[in-house]
Protein backbone atom coordinates (compact mmCIF):
# COMPACT_ATOMS: atom_id res chain seq x y z
CA UNK A 1 0.00 0.00 0.00
CA UNK A 2 1.55 3.36 -0.94
CA UNK A 3 2.48 5.99 1.95
CA UNK A 4 1.63 8.86 -0.26
CA UNK A 5 -1.08 9.78 -2.85
CA UNK A 6 -1.43 12.57 -5.10
CA UNK A 7 -4.04 14.95 -4.40
CA UNK A 8 -5.71 18.02 -6.44
CA UNK A 9 -4.84 19.86 -2.79
CA UNK A 10 -1.32 19.36 -3.42
CA UNK A 11 -1.26 21.04 -7.23
CA UNK A 12 0.51 24.44 -7.02
CA UNK A 13 -0.56 25.04 -10.45
CA UNK A 14 2.26 24.55 -12.91
CA UNK A 15 2.68 21.12 -15.07
CA UNK A 16 6.52 21.24 -14.38
CA UNK A 17 6.59 21.42 -10.12
CA UNK A 18 3.18 19.51 -10.36
CA UNK A 19 4.86 17.00 -12.56
CA UNK A 20 7.94 16.51 -10.78
CA UNK A 21 6.24 16.44 -7.06
CA UNK A 22 4.03 13.26 -8.30
CA UNK A 23 7.47 12.06 -9.26
CA UNK A 24 8.81 12.67 -5.96
CA UNK A 25 5.61 10.82 -4.15
CA UNK A 26 6.39 7.67 -6.46
CA UNK A 27 10.00 7.46 -5.48
CA UNK A 28 8.64 8.09 -1.85
CA UNK A 29 6.47 4.86 -2.46
CA UNK A 30 8.85 2.61 -3.94
CA UNK A 31 11.29 3.33 -1.17
CA UNK A 32 8.11 2.40 1.14
CA UNK A 33 7.54 -0.70 -0.90
CA UNK A 34 11.19 -1.16 -0.52
CA UNK A 35 11.45 -1.08 3.12
CA UNK A 36 8.05 -2.71 4.02
CA UNK A 37 8.71 -5.73 1.36
CA UNK A 38 11.78 -6.69 3.06
CA UNK A 39 14.32 -5.94 0.67
CA UNK A 40 17.80 -6.49 1.76
CA UNK A 41 20.00 -3.27 2.57
CA UNK A 42 21.36 -2.62 -1.27
CA UNK A 43 18.37 -2.67 -2.76
CA UNK A 44 16.48 -0.13 -0.21
CA UNK A 45 20.10 1.72 -0.75
CA UNK A 46 19.65 2.37 -4.53
CA UNK A 47 15.78 3.50 -4.12
CA UNK A 48 16.99 6.20 -1.51
CA UNK A 49 19.81 7.10 -3.55
CA UNK A 50 17.27 7.86 -6.59
CA UNK A 51 14.90 9.44 -3.62
CA UNK A 52 18.09 11.83 -2.77
CA UNK A 53 19.33 12.50 -6.48
CA UNK A 54 15.66 13.30 -7.87
CA UNK A 55 14.83 15.61 -4.60
CA UNK A 56 18.16 17.68 -5.59
CA UNK A 57 17.19 17.83 -9.17
CA UNK A 58 13.74 18.67 -8.44
CA UNK A 59 15.18 21.92 -6.37
CA UNK A 60 17.00 22.86 -8.66
CA UNK A 61 14.63 23.15 -11.31
CA UNK A 62 12.37 25.25 -9.28
CA UNK A 63 15.11 27.60 -8.30
CA UNK A 64 16.36 28.16 -11.93
CA UNK A 65 12.61 29.21 -12.70
CA UNK A 66 12.71 31.11 -9.36
CA UNK A 67 15.92 33.18 -10.59
CA UNK A 68 15.18 33.22 -14.29
CA UNK A 69 11.96 34.92 -13.00
CA UNK A 70 13.19 37.19 -10.28
CA UNK A 71 10.87 35.56 -7.48
CA UNK A 72 11.37 37.62 -4.59
CA UNK A 73 11.32 34.98 -1.78
CA UNK A 74 13.95 32.58 -3.61
CA UNK A 75 16.57 33.05 -0.94
CA UNK A 76 14.04 31.95 1.77
CA UNK A 77 12.98 28.99 -0.28
CA UNK A 78 16.34 27.73 -1.37
CA UNK A 79 17.31 27.65 2.15
CA UNK A 80 14.36 25.38 3.30
CA UNK A 81 15.52 23.28 0.03
CA UNK A 82 19.12 22.96 1.37
CA UNK A 83 18.07 22.33 4.86
CA UNK A 84 16.08 19.33 3.56
CA UNK A 85 18.44 18.35 1.46
CA UNK A 86 21.04 17.95 4.60
CA UNK A 87 18.83 16.29 6.20
CA UNK A 88 18.05 13.76 3.87
CA UNK A 89 21.22 13.16 3.29
CA UNK A 90 22.36 12.69 6.59
CA UNK A 91 19.85 9.89 7.06
CA UNK A 92 21.41 8.47 3.52
CA UNK A 93 24.73 8.60 5.54
CA UNK A 94 23.20 6.35 8.19
CA UNK A 95 21.55 3.95 6.59
CA UNK A 96 24.79 3.42 4.45
CA UNK A 97 26.69 3.31 8.05
CA UNK A 98 24.35 0.12 8.64
CA UNK A 99 20.95 2.13 10.82
CA UNK A 100 18.41 -0.23 9.74
CA UNK A 101 15.28 2.46 10.63
CA UNK A 102 16.99 5.35 8.70
CA UNK A 103 14.59 4.39 5.40
CA UNK A 104 11.54 4.40 7.65
CA UNK A 105 13.16 7.99 9.74
CA UNK A 106 13.37 9.76 6.44
CA UNK A 107 9.91 8.44 4.61
CA UNK A 108 8.03 9.53 8.02
CA UNK A 109 10.34 12.70 7.74
CA UNK A 110 9.67 13.61 3.77
CA UNK A 111 6.43 12.62 3.80
CA UNK A 112 5.48 15.25 6.41
CA UNK A 113 7.70 17.75 5.01
CA UNK A 114 6.78 17.54 1.50
CA UNK A 115 3.35 17.67 2.10
CA UNK A 116 3.65 21.05 4.19
CA UNK A 117 6.16 22.70 1.83
CA UNK A 118 4.10 21.98 -1.12
CA UNK A 119 0.63 23.31 0.69
CA UNK A 120 2.93 26.23 1.90
CA UNK A 121 6.11 27.46 0.13
CA UNK A 122 5.78 25.87 -3.15
CA UNK A 123 1.67 27.03 -3.68
CA UNK A 124 3.26 30.51 -3.52
CA UNK A 125 5.78 29.75 -6.35
CA UNK A 126 2.99 28.26 -8.22
CA UNK A 127 1.16 30.98 -8.16
CA UNK A 128 3.88 33.88 -8.84
CA UNK A 129 4.95 31.31 -12.14
CA UNK A 130 1.56 31.73 -13.08
CA UNK A 131 1.31 35.50 -13.11
CA UNK A 132 4.92 35.29 -14.71
CA UNK A 133 3.08 33.25 -18.04
CA UNK A 134 5.49 30.72 -17.00
FE1 LIG B 1 8.81 21.49 -4.63
FE2 LIG B 1 10.15 23.98 -3.14
O1 LIG B 1 10.03 22.18 -3.51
Amino acid sequence: MSLMQWQDRLSVHNDMIDGDHKHLIDLINNLHDAVTEGHGADKVGETLDELVIYTATHFKREEEAMQRTGYPDYEAHKRMHDDLVGKVLDYQKKHRAGDAGAPDQVLRFLKQWLTNHIMQIDTKLGAYLGKEGV
